[in-house]
């Protein structure tokens, strides 16, 4: 099974993007296939403006498209905006449709506050229906995110761990009973 991480935060001096990465080794040392798509790599125009038929641009979105599709699951990471996930997030989404079809999708949400991007996680979790994908119940939303990771991406709070270790827990069990599924396996 493969799965894929959406990074969404894409400013200079970032911080969610802790999260994406500590994910990302925590998924590794269980020995889960996975791909860190980071959207700061991958800067597409708006969607649907004239800049987003240029060449250069089908080429990203051909590249992030094959690597969407090659995901049987995914984790998409969002910083708070303004009440809201990221804009950048959204607009990568609005490029694509299939590759999300039937797929499992967790949601980690981070704000600077204590609120800790709940209202970034929930919207986002909308979005995944039109997407017509299933969303995670489970969310993972770390509130101080300035203060969460050093610069290692290891967690600053005992209690981070805990709560990615049962997101992650609930979200490998939702991801591999739909593998399993597709695969005509028998579901446990
Ligand atoms: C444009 C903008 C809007 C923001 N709006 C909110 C907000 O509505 N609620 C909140 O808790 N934090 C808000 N923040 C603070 C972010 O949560 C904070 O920057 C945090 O570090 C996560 O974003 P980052 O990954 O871009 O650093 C906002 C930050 C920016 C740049």
């Amino acid at each position: 099974m493969n799965t894929a991480i959406l990074l969404g935060a894409v400013r200079q001096g970032r911080q969610s993007h802790r999260a994406a990465y500590y994910l990302e080794k925590r998924l590794k040392q269980q020995r889960v296939n996975i791909d860190l798509i980071d959207l700061a790599k991958h800067p597409l125009p708006v969607f649907g403006s004239p800049e987003s038929d240029g060449s250069s641009t089908r080429k990203t979105v051909a590249d992030i498209g094959m690597r969407l599709e090659q995901a049987d699951a995914f984790i998409l990471v969002t910083p708070e905006y303004h009440g809201s996930f990221s804009g950048a997030l959204k607009n990568t989404l609005d490029y694509y449709w299939s590759e999300f079809r039937k797929k499992p999708v967790g949601v980690v949400a981070a704000s600077s506050g204590r609120m800790a991007g709940i209202n970034a996680a929930t919207q986002l979790q909308h979005v995944i229906l039109s997407l017509g994908a299933f969303p995670l119940p489970s969310k993972f939303l770390i509130s101080n995110i300035n203060h969460a990771f050093n610069d290692l991406y290891e967690p600053q709070l005992e209690q981070i761990d805990t709560r990615a270790g049962k997101f992650l827990n609930e979200f490998l069990w939702f991801a591999g009973a739909l593998y399993q599924k597709k695969r005509g396996e028998k579901v446990a």
